[in-house]
């Protein structure tokens, strides 16, 4: 099998294809896949530098999840066999010709769905699925603002948010993205380089939204509440805005800059205000809540309400330019990577 490998952290360039021998089932539960798609995340791209502490020691091969065609399952497993056209999450490992799932973390690719709209589905669903319904618990009507609103997840989020009949209000760093947005439905789309969020929400609203999605973090954290409505809720899933080379690691950016973005605990009272951290990882292996969400997101995928976004596909020689794209800001929705 070939796989793509962080040998150590840096540029695109360390991004390394290297062959190794094929792997097999080691546990009752494991599903090998034979990978046609895998998804490229804007944390693949924090992980190559190493500004990604969940993630392993190098060398490493990164990957969260992918689709293709199962070849063979450990003795345990029944709900997916070989041959079976699958999606799958993966703890890293899925930028490879061959990957290991678990069973529980494997799903039957709805039909007549691309291998590529397979590999789009879990991460950017997912997330988003858990920040509106689980932490947010989204009404019809409410108002959210989604930050980096053109991304994967964002545009998940504006999917799941239209489908509860939200006003919506998204930023996003260029003219084009707001047009896409726009054509998406999303009301009123901001772009940050020209406006400022917060005067641009409150001119729209005075009252302000109920929910914000906050991928960026550091001062878009301070800047959420100002345009917070009494009772409304900030998940905050992601930090986007650190400036890779700036500081050594995300803690330190957090330590020297703190006073600005702690929290006041009396002025959440006083305003019913709710700050609610985001993080797939640790919930990996609370099964029931990945289970459930992505039985309810199939079925909405099935009935056509939610259709993962492609932004652009790149072969498996290609990644080092698949983590350019997205560092560049380019990506529309998700990027895709072709193993075969
Ligand atoms: N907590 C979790 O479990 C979880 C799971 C999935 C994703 N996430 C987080 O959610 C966010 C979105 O992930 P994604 O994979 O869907 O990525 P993405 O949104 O497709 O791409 C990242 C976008 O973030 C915006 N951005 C803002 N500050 C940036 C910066 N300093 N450098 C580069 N881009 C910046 C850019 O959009 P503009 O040009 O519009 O600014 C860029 O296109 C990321 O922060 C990611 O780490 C968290």
């Amino acid at each position: 099998m070939r796989q793509i490998a962080i040998t150590k952290y840096g540029g695109a360039d360390v991004l390394n294809i290297e062959d190794v021998p094929d792997i097999s089932p080691e546990e009752d539960d494991d599903v090998i896949v034979e990978v046609k798609s895998a998804g490229v995340n804007f944390a693949d791209t924090l992980m190559r530098v190493g500004f990604y502490p969940e993630a392993p020691p190098v060398p490493f091969v990164p990957g969260y999840e992918c689709s293709g065609v199962v070849r063979e399952v450990g003795s345990g497993v029944k709900k997916v066999k070989s041959g079976d056209r699958v999606f799958c999450l993966t703890k890293f490992g899925s930028y490879a010709t061959l990957s290991r799932a678990k069973e529980n973390k494997t799903f039957m690719l709805p039909e007549n769905f691309s291998f590529q709209k397979g590999a789009a589905i879990p991460i950017n669903y997912l997330t988003a699925w858990m920040a509106l319904n689980e932490c947010a618990r989204i009404r019809e009507n409410e108002h959210i603002l989604i930050h980096s609103c053109a991304g994967g997840v964002g545009l998940a989020a504006v999917q799941i948010a239209k489908d509860k009949k939200c006003v919506l209000y998204g930023t996003v760093g260029s003219d084009e993205k707001c047009s896409y947005i726009r054509s998406v439905g999303v009301e009123h789309p901001i772009n940050y380089r020209k406006q400022d969020f917060v005067d641009e929400i409150k001119k729209i609203n005075a009252e302000g939204v109920d929910v914000v999605l906050d991928s960026v973090g550091f001062e878009y954290l301070k800047k959420d509440r100002e345009i917070l409505k009494q009772g409304g809720k900030v998940i905050t899933y992601g930090l986007s805005g650190i400036k890779i080379g700036e500081a050594k690691n995300i803690i330190s950016k957090w330590l020297k800059m703190r006073k600005n973005y702690l929290i006041n605990p009396i002025s959440l009272i006083f305003k019913n205000h709710g700050f609610i951290g985001l993080n797939l990882l640790p919930m990996w292996d609370k099964n029931e809540f990945f289970m459930d969400a992505m039985e309810k997101i199939l079925e909405k995928i099935k009935k056509g309400v939610f259709d993962p976004v492609i932004s652009k596909e790149f072969s498996f020689e290609d990644v080092a330019k698949a983590h350019g794209f997205i560092e560049g800001r380019k990506n529309i929705g998700k990027v895709i990577l072709n193993i075969e």
